[in-house]
């Protein structure tokens, strides 16, 4: 006889399991996203709940811890995913508890998509305002930002960090220290010889992802977001943090359209810390 659902243990994922956390996606209408779990699972750590059926995962979290690894200073909760045949029995707030207990001080935070977010509210957690979600064509403007920017080289990967860490608020070295390997592209600018943004491409579903983006400004940015798109003709996406209207007008001027809001939320009434004006686009919404 199977395990009832209530009594599935909560176990950790390893990568042997990102087919299985692939098929719940999808079983949830969401982008299989194959290569987005392959970072996850690698940089994160994963908690499921086996289907009592055998027929794969009920419900999956992903947890992504960012700072000293024995006392994590923040940590983004990400991929919160419950099969739809298993949806309001009590899994999705299981796995919630379950992280919550486990944080300790550790300041958590999460972008919640409208199904998620009444749970979120329940446990505590607070909103900070929406993120915005665009794609489209980038139509190349009129106007081109004047701040140069270039291929990132491995001798960038230390100004980067530091630049991250100081934005982000945390440091997040071992998913830095991925994107090379995980985006198509890498792009820096600078002043003179000091690093004033960074930012990535990597490949989504249907469309290239624009993420994380770091800009000292809104000039900064679009820069960025030029350089990576100049020679491609494939539609991009990227999430807006809250707070950059300016990018978002310009984007959405220059052929981007408005796909989802998120709402970006932090546990308690904690502020995030970093700096928020210059952090205008996450990596991706799991992981910040
Ligand atoms: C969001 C999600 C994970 C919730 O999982 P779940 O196991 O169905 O949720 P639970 O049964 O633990 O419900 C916990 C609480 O969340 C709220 N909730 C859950 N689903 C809800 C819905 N469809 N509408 C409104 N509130 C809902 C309820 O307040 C519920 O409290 P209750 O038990 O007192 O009614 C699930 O709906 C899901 O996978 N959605 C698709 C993916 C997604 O959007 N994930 C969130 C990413 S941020």
């Amino acid at each position: 006889m199977s395990t009832p659902l209530a009594a599935q243990p909560i176990r950790r994922l390893t990568m042997s399991d990102l087919k299985s956390c692939a098929d719940l996606a999808e079983d949830r209408s969401w982008a299989r996203e194959e290569h987005r779990w392959g970072l996850l699972l690698s940089a994160g750590t994963a908690y499921g709940i086996d289907d009592p059926a055998g027929t794969g995962l009920a419900a999956v979290c992903v947890v992504t811890s960012y700072g000293p690894m024995d006392h994590p200073e923040l940590a983004t909760i990400g991929m919160l995913l419950v099969a739809e045949r298993h949806a309001r029995q009590g899994l999705g707030r299981r796995l919630m508890n379950h992280i919550l207990q486990g944080a300790g001080s550790t300041q958590l935070t999460l972008y919640a998509t409208p199904l998620g977010r009444p749970l979120y509210e329940k446990l505590g957690f607070t909103d900070i305002g929406e993120a915005e979600t665009l794609l489209g064509h980038l139509r190349s403007p009129e106007h081109p930002p004047r701040i140069a920017t270039r291929p990132a080289s491995a001798s960038d990967l230390p100004a980067l960090v530091r630049l991250d860490t100081e934005v982000f608020g945390a440091d997040r070295t071992h998913l830095i220290a991925r994107l090379p390997a995980f985006a198509d592209r890498l792009r820096v600018a600078e002043e003179g010889s000091t690093l004033i943004g960074y930012a990535a491409v990597w490949p989504s579903a249907g469309a290239d992802a624009i993420g994380p983006l770091i800009a000292r400004d809104t000039e900064t940015a679009k820069a960025l977001i030029c350089g990576l798109v100049a020679g491609s003709d494939r539609p991009i996406r990227t999430v807006i943090d809250p707070g950059h209207e300016e990018l978002l007008n310009w984007l959405k001027e220059h052929g981007l359209n408005s796909v989802t809001l998120t709402t970006l939320m932090t546990y308690g009434d904690r502020e995030l810390p970093g700096d928020r004006f210059r952090r205008f686009a996450p990596l991706n919404m799991a992981t910040g």
